[in-house]
């Protein structure tokens, strides 16, 4: 599918909401089936990476269901090694889905495969594997360390206690460890060099797991008796972001999303958006799920600054950046990404992906080996292609809010924002 916005006469301007945070999703659900009792999650966002997991927990025996209205209902298994054993689940290209599933099996001691699409196999798994064989697990990957994961049976002695750095800050890998750390036979301790997202901590703390967070250690005690949970997921900050980037890049522009996540480990778009020089005030904040939530309101000005991103605010914008270098190439000056190398382990890599695509739109860009810096007021339109990945595919889309924009292979953004278009459209027309 192509996509192509038409070019925006007037300011963008309007009022909305956006689906189910996704990263919250993954987590209701995956947590609520291996919790006590029947789990009840409202605003369930459905989309290729949400249907992934739930599609991976029913081959694994677990049951849910999605109404009309977006209420998902959970049984939960209780901490046992899930039903269908040695069953192989598909978890299609969701990495969030096949590394919080590999800690959750270790954890129940659950044999069965996970695998994924061509495009989830060429992923690294050593990351999450590695420390789990630390702890005594039988799993096995591809040579290279990748999916397919296959789990043998939990060692007689149980699993051993983790103590573990990550060298590199990621939530689905430290989520991955905790999750097995539930199932292991004293406290585990896991440190982390950057604040990655901390959903996993605050919602498995909310159903009653002992787990303290302190700076960037996390101590996790086993615990293998968990409430479910009910309440209603916030909106996605990830997909607020096109919107919001949208609007930073037409002059004049005025929207408001409602009801959105704003985890501190989650904002960092907003923080990026700010130093552009964009006003950005924040309503009605509430706490929701056990995540703060609000109404964002975004005014852009005339001008957007060119801004350099480094350190901790890289992590928290960690799947913001095809978005964020779209509104770089529409600033006065040079945006500059630097200490992001992890991009190039995402959907795509998505360094050379943001930079080749820009290029082919005519914007003046320069690779790093850890990022990139582009030169505003460069692009002048043209084709991008999408890579198979739906966040370069609806970044790209946005620049077409500015210039002459076709993205081929557009298709993929039905994996997390199946609505994009209709939402740009909503505030552009
Ligand atoms: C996610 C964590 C991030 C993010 C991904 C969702 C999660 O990945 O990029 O889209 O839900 O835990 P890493 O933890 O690997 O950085």
């Amino acid at each position: 599918m192509n996509l192509s916005f038409e070019r925006a006469k007037k300011p963008l301007t309007g009022i909305l909401t956006v689906p189910g945070d996704k990263s919250l999703a993954h987590r209701a659900l995956l947590f609520a089936s291996i919790a006590n009792g029947v789990s009840r999650i409202e605003n369930y966002p459905d989309s290729g990476v949400t249907r992934s997991m739930r599609g991976a927990l029913s081959s694994l025996g677990v049951e849910s269901e999605l109404s009309e209205d977006g209420v998902l209902t959970v049984k939960g298994n209780g901490f046992f090694p899930f039903p269908n054993k040695r069953a192989v689940a598909y978890c299609g290209n969701s990495a969030t889905t096949i590394r919080l599933l590999a800690g959750t099996l270790a954890g129940l001691g659950s044999e069965a495969t996970l695998d994924g699409s061509e495009g989830l196999r060429r992923r690294p798994m050593g990351r999450v594997a590695d420390p789990l064989r630390s702890m005594g697990v039988d799993v096995s990957t591809t040579p290279d360390g990748t999916a397919p994961l296959v789990f043998g049976p939990k060692p007689a002695s149980g699993l051993n206690a983790l103590e573990y750095t990550l060298p590199v800050a990621s939530a689905q890998v430290k989520s991955a460890l905790i999750l097995a750390a539930l199932g292991a036979n004293g406290e585990s301790v896991i440190t982390e060099p950057g604040p990655s997202r901390d959903h996993t901590e605050r919602m498995l703390r909310a159903m009653g797991a002992d787990i303290i967070s302190d700076g960037l250690t996390v101590r996790v005690k086993p615990c293998k008796n968990l409430r479910a949970i009910s309440g209603k997921l916030p909106g996605d900050i990830s997909s607020a972001s096109f919107l919001f980037v949208a609007a930073a890049i037409v002059p004049g522009s005025d929207i408001t999303v409602c009801g959105i996540g704003l985890n501190p480990t989650r904002t960092g778009i907003l923080d990026v958006l700010s130093m552009m020089g964009v006003r950005i005030d924040i309503f009605n904040e509430r706490e929701e799920f056990g995540e703060k939530v609000g109404d964002v309101r975004l005014r852009s000005n005339d001008d957007l600054n060119g801004v350099e991103i480094a350190g901790d605010l890289v992590v928290r914008s960690i799947d913001e950046f095809p978005a964020i270098a779209v509104a770089g190439a529409f600033a006065k000056g040079e945006t500059v990404v630097r200490e992001a190398m992890e991009l190039r382990y995402k959907e795509s890599d998505r360094i050379a992906a943001i930079v080749n695509q820009l290029k082919a739109l005519g914007a003046d860009i320069e690779e790093f080996e850890d990022g990139f810096c582009i030169r505003g007021g460069t692009l002048k339109g043209g084709v991008a292609r999408a890579n198979g990945d739906h966040r370069l595919a609806m970044s790209m889309a946005l620049a077409g809010l500015r210039e002459e924009v076709v993205v081929e292979g557009a298709e993929i953004l039905q994996e997390s924002f199946p609505d994009f278009e209709k939402a740009v459209k909503s505030i552009s027309v």
